[in-house]
C-alpha cells in the first residue's frame, strides 16, 4: 500500500515532517555570520549543499519558523552583512552543533554557549570555528525568498573565497572520509557517522560507457534472481565481455548460474559473474 499526501490539503508543520524525514542524509552546513551592530551567531542548517564549482557556490536554506513566522536570526544578520562562514560538522562537534541550534535571543553569541572557539576569518567579518575541520569563508551574493508563510526557506547563495582545512583529516593530501568523521542530518532525532561500516564504494563507469541494462542478454535481464542492483553492475561494463576458454565447460541451469553470479557480485568479483552468465 502507498499513502500518497495531497500538499495543498495539508499543514506546513506535517510537510515539513514527511520532507526532513525522508530527504536524508544531508549535509550540515554551521553558519557564522554578524549582524551591523557586531552581534555574532552561530546555527546548523541541514537545508544545505553545493551547487557549483567555478564560481564555487554553496546554498544553505533558514526556513521561517512554522509555529509563528518569524524569520531565523542568521538570515537576518545576512541581510545586514552579506558574509558568512560555513564549517562542517564531524563528530566530535555535532553535541556542540546541536546545542547551538537553540532558539536564543539575537544578541546571544553561540560561539560562547556551545563552546567554540571563534578564529579571526581572513577575507570576511564573521568568525571561522577552531573546531571545525573545514571552515568556508564565504561572500553571499544573492538571497532567494521561497515564500512569506512558516515554512518558507531562503535559498542562501555564498561563493566561497577561502577554504580552511584541517591536515589531521588528510591521508596522501586527499581528503580521508574516516578522518573527516562527517555526521550527516536524518530524520527525528536521528543522525549519521560516516564509518567504514556504512561505507562502500560503486565503482563510477566514468572512462567508458556503460552498455545500460536494456542491451543485456535477455535471459540476464529477465532474471527472477539477479536485482536491478545487480543487474547494473552488469549493465556498466561497455559490452558484452567475450567467454573465456574455462568458462565453457559449465553445465549449471539458467538458475544455478544466476545464483552463482549472483554471489560473485556480492564478492565485488564482476568479471567471474560475466563469466559464470555467458
Ligand atoms: C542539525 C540541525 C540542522 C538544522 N537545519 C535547519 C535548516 O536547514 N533550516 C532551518 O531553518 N533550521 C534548521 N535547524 C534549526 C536551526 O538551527 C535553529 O532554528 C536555530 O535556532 C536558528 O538559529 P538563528 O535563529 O540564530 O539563526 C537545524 C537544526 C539542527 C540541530
Amino acid at each position: 500500500m502507498i499513502r500518497s499526501i495531497d500538499v495543498k490539503s495539508t499543514e506546513a508543520a506535517k510537510i515539513y515532517n514527511y520532507l526532513s524525514n525522508t530527504v536524508t542524509p544531508r549535509p550540515i552546513a554551521f553558519v557564522s555570520t554578524i549582524n551591523k551592530n557586531g552581534n555574532k551567531n552561530l546555527s546548523p542548517f541541514s537545508f544545505f549543499n553545493v551547487f557549483s564549482v567555478n564560481p564555487p557556490i554553496l546554498v544553505f536554506s533558514p526556513v521561517r519558523r512554522v509555529r509563528n513566522n518569524t524569520s531565523k536570526h542568521t538570515l537576518d544578520n545576512i541581510k545586514e552583512v552579506k558574509e558568512c562562514v560555513i564549517s562542517l560538522v564531524s563528530e566530535e562537534i555535532a553535541q556542540q552543533v546541536s546545542l547551538s541550534s537553540c532558539d536564543f535571543e539575537a544578541n546571544v553569541n553561540e560561539f560562547k554557549k556551545a563552546g567554540f572557539t571563534e578564529v579571526e576569518s581572513d577575507l570576511i567579518t564573521p568568525s571561522r570555528v577552531k573546531e571545525s575541520p573545514v571552515n568556508f569563508e564565504c561572500k553571499v551574493n544573492d538571497v532567494i525568498e521561497l515564500g512569506a508563510e512558516g515554512g518558507a526557506g531562503s535559498l542562501v547563495l555564498c561563493e566561497v573565497l577561502k577554504i580552511h582545512i584541517d591536515e589531521n583529516i588528510l591521508t596522501k593530501k586527499q581528503i580521508d572520509p574516516f578522518k573527516l568523521k562527517i555526521v550527516s542530518r536524518l530524520g527525528a532525532n536521528w543522525y549519521g557517522k560516516t564509518t567504514k561500516e556504512s561505507l562502500y564504494e560503486i565503482t563510477k563507469p566514468i572512462s567508458k560507457i556503460g552498455m545500460g541494462i536494456d542491451n543485456l542478454p535477455e535471459k540476464i535481464r529477465t532474471s527472477k534472481i539477479l536485482t536491478g542492483n545487480e543487474l547494473a553492475i552488469l549493465a556498466s561494463a561497455k559490452k558484452v565481455p567475450s567467454k573465456k576458454e574455462f568458462s565453457l565447460r559449465n553445465n549449471k541451469n539458467t538458475t544455478e548460474k544466476h545464483i552463482l553470479a549472483k554471489d560473485f557480485l556480492i564478492q565485488g568479483k564482476t568479471e567471474e559473474a560475466w563469466q559464470i552468465l555467458l
